[in-house]
């Protein structure tokens, strides 16, 4: 199992561009799948839950071209050209992938099992088979369609007005995929707590789907016009940013740009805090790709002071909270995360294990049900932690590590291949000391 050394940081300085937005990644590859031609997609993430995404799509008869390193052409079948797989589709360690997936292959009609890691098959599908089944598709899984694998029998579905009962992207993207297969139309009303992260509208919208977001409800129907490919290059991703970002505010004498990151608002949740407590970060050369707006995250060291995370801002920015921690641990004051019991039921249980491997470091911080609550500023001690398993622990890990005196060993890393392929290549470009 490998394993990363890190030593206390000088200063991080450069310009660096993180890979590609992995909720775009996944959804152009899945989109571009039922469009009519060919979809021409640049700077897809390379990451094992996108890798997981393209090993899906071709067991569903989709041919899928890798021309160069950096671009994937997805020769899309139309709606209703995708195959029966005659194997299990493995969704790796990816909730995007399987939940995406139930809503797509629900709709089309295609009889599919989807399997995936230990630790995806820990994880609640619920949330998706239920709605699903109420469109009409049959949704089978370990304790009665809870857990995963899920076999998804559907086809000849109808139009549901449905209200989440979590504030979930994953969850209202597969029912707007289900819903470009029904004759009627499909309602989906967001959670109370805040609107989900919508790139899957965005992305249907501009190949000429007829989704509409209507303040908090999102409309699906089926088109009457085919798909149009996709032609575009994918934004760098705020949620790999971020631990860069928090690296730069916390390191004295840093001053970092990261190029052309998503500011979609639906995902700037840690922008706002971070600046709420004080951070020095600004935006240079905003533009839009694709519908969705980019810029560079130009990030400088600022001392911090704490503050409350809760509500919508928790839910554009659920990723980045590990994160956030690490930049509370050295923050003046109290941080609160509430709000936030989604984090429960990510890749690991994000709030018990971010409590207890940033405690090992010396940080003052407890659980609450619903998130946990941070003393700052503490002198961090390196020692021996564990990202068990989880990609975005692991990253945060490895920042805290950064601040921390001596040296302090992540175990566990491979995962960070999951989400951020070249993380610590990065770091070390801009001045970490990572072995
Ligand atoms: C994602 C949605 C979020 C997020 C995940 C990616 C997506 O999950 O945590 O990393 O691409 O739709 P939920 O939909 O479960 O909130």
């Amino acid at each position: 199992m490998s394993q990363i050394t890190v030593q206390r940081a000088e200063s991080l300085r450069g310009r660096v561009r993180v890979p590609g937005d992995k909720s775009i990644s996944h959804r152009a590859v899945l989109l571009g799948a039922i469009a009519q031609g060919d979809s021409c997609i640049r700077g897809v993430l390379r990451g094992g839950d996108c890798l997981a995404t393209i090993g899906c799509i071709r067991g569903l008869g989709v041919t899928v071209d890798e021309p160069d390193g950096d671009t994937l052409v997805v020769r899309g079948r139309g709606l209703d050209g995708l195959q029966e797989p005659s194997n299990p589709l493995d969704c790796r360690s990816s909730g995007t992938t399987m939940r995406l997936l139930a809503g797509l292959v629900a709709g089309a009609g295609v009889m599919t099992v989807l399997s995936g890691s230990g630790q995806l098959n820990r994880r609640p599908m619920a949330r998706v088979a239920e709605p699903l089944r109420r469109m009409g598709a049959t949704v089978l899984g370990r304790q009665g369609g809870r857990l995963p694998p899920l076999a998804v029998q559907g086809g000849r579905l109808h139009g549901i007005d449905y209200a989440l009962p979590v504030a979930s992207a994953q969850v209202k993207s597969a029912i707007v995929l289900a819903g470009l297969y029904t004759p009627e139309l499909t309602v989906v009303h967001e959670h109370p707590q805040g609107i989900s992260r919508d790139h899957t509208e965005r992305m249907l919208r501009a190949m000429g789907a007829p989704i509409h977001s209507l303040g908090a409800r999102v409309l699906s129907e089926r088109p009457t016009h085919p798909l149009q490919p996709l032609d575009l290059e994918i934004p760098a991703d705020m949620s790999s940013a971020a631990f860069l970002m928090v690296a730069a505010l916390l390191t004295p004498g840093s001053r970092v740009e990261l190029a052309a990151v998503t500011l979609n608002p639906t995902r700037t949740g840690l922008y706002d805090v971070l600046t709420a407590m004080g951070g020095q970060l600004t935006v240079e050369n905003a533009h839009e790709v694709a519908g969705e707006p980019v810029g560079d995250v130009v990030v400088a060291h600022a001392p911090l002071r704490g503050t409350t995370a809760a509500g919508e801002a928790v839910v554009r920015g659920i990723d980045e909270l590990p994160i956030l921690a690490v930049a509370a641990t050295q923050a003046h004051g109290t941080t609160v995360v509430r709000d936030a019991a989604e984090l429960r039921v990510k890749e690991t249980d994000r709030i018990a294990t971010v409590v207890e491997e940033l405690r090992k470091l010396g940080a003052q911080i407890e659980a609450r049900p619903d998130g946990f609550i941070v003393e700052g500023p503490t002198a961090l001690r390196g020692c021996t932690v564990d990202s068990h398993g989880d990609h975005r622990l692991a990253m945060a890990l490895i920042v805290a590590g950064l601040v921390a005196d001596g040296e302090t060993v992540v175990r566990d890393t491979d995962c960070i291949s999951d989400s951020f392929p070249g993380f610590e290549r990065l770091l070390v470009r801009l001045g970490g000391k990572l072995g």
